[in-house]
């Protein structure tokens, strides 16, 4: 565990790692606390069920690990702690392909159903062997981002000069000599993302994935319908509804302000998942309730990594899951598919 005095300047430094003026940070949250609940009453809630299924992986609830690069900046386990956690409250969790432990690391650490997030480098044949390796790992689908043509402008990394650690590198590309951040006079974050990442990816290059991989592809980072539509006839297995926690393009809307238009425009033909300034059950609930078939959440590992490692994260998990079966029970909702657009009333909404 860390000093407690680190954690709060990794807190900080959590927070401030967003783009520009942070308000897409804000209104992540501020979003959430717009919309209000219409809960039913004098229904039997004594017993309540919040299971779900992914892709076809049954989970115990709909609240998953959003990948977070980096993880071992936040305790010495690292990934390994949020593997293990997530698997013991029986979720999925996300690894970033900037993870401080490798595919292999992560999957020796026991059973869970785990997805690989993948930025696509210029050379194809470094994503093709990752890909290969997250097959073999046992990994079961990709996840693409695809809202990081170029690192949006983190003004604390640029301040901070920001590099890894000595210590420690991005595991899953140190035998192809790719692990390392150079220092910089900018972020070192920014200047790798201009060196390797491919500013030319086009939907084109889901069909070019697709081809190398049998693996279901989600596309994280949607927040629009014509992107849903497209995403759609591209054949993802799925969409996440994402702003990159707020650090890329500022401006944009809260997810759950963009949720319910890509919903619509898929019609229902591949399931939607939000992340996003995730705090609380009431919000997944919402979420929920707006059509999102789960939710992913971030900064809220990383920081419960940083206070208790694999503790803090079960902690972390274990709290949401409460608040959410609570959400349920006094919403009268006693599945989660009794949850329904009427439980909510949002601000975009007709008046009633
Ligand atoms: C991220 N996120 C991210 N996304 C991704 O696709 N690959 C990555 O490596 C990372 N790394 C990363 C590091 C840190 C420190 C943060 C805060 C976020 C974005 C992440 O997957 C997710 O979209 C947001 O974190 C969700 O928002 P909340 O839950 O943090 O508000």
């Amino acid at each position: 565990m860390y000093p407690i005095k680190q954690v709060f300047v990794f807190l900080k430094y959590g927070d401030y790692q967003c783009a520009e003026d942070q308000w897409t940070l804000m209104e992540n949250r501020n979003a959430f606390s717009r919309i209000l609940f219409r809960p039913r009453i004098l229904i039997d809630v004594s017993k309540i069920d919040m299971t779900t299924t992914v892709l076809g992986f049954k989970i115990s609830m709909p609240i998953m690990v959003a990948p977070t690069a980096m993880q071992k900046m936040a305790h010495p386990d690292g990934e390994y702690a949020t593997a293990r956690a997530s698997a013991a409250a029986g979720t999925i969790m996300t690894l970033s392909s900037w993870a401080t432990s490798s595919v292999e690391e992560v999957a020796s650490t026991g059973p869970g159903v785990r997805f690989f997030q993948l930025y696509v480098y210029k050379d194809r044949s470094v994503v093709t062997q990752l890909v290969k390796r997250a097959e073999k790992a046992g990994f079961k689908a990709i996840v693409l981002t695809v809202d990081t043509p170029r690192l949006g402008r983190r003004e604390s990394d640029i301040k901070n000069r920001f590099v890894l650690p000595q210590n420690l590198s991005l595991k899953n590309f140190d035998g192809l000599n790719l692990g390392k951040l150079d220092k910089t006079d900018d972020s070192g974050l920014a200047s790798y993302v201009a060196g390797q990442v491919d500013r030319s990816l086009s939907w084109k290059d889901v069909k070019w994935l697709k081809s190398i991989t049998p693996l279901p592809i989600l596309v994280k980072g949607v927040l629009t319908a014509e992107d849903a539509r497209i995403a759609v006839q591209s054949g993802v297995a799925g969409i996440i509804v994402s702003n990159h926690g707020a650090r890329q393009l500022d401006y944009v809307p809260a997810t759950i302000t963009a949720l319910e238009e890509v919903v619509e425009a898929t019609q229902r033909r591949v399931p939607v998942f939000l992340d996003g300034g995730v705090r609380r059950g009431t919000d997944v609930f919402k979420a929920l309730a707006l059509g999102a078939s789960g939710v992913f959440i971030g900064r809220p590992v990383i920081f419960s990594l940083a206070v208790d490692g694999e503790a803090g994260v079960r902690k972390t998990l274990q709290m949401l899951h409460d608040e959410l079966e609570l959400t349920m029970a006094l919403s009268g909702c006693c599945s989660l598919a009794e949850i329904t657009r009427n439980h909510i009333v949002a601000p975009w909404d007709p008046l009633r």
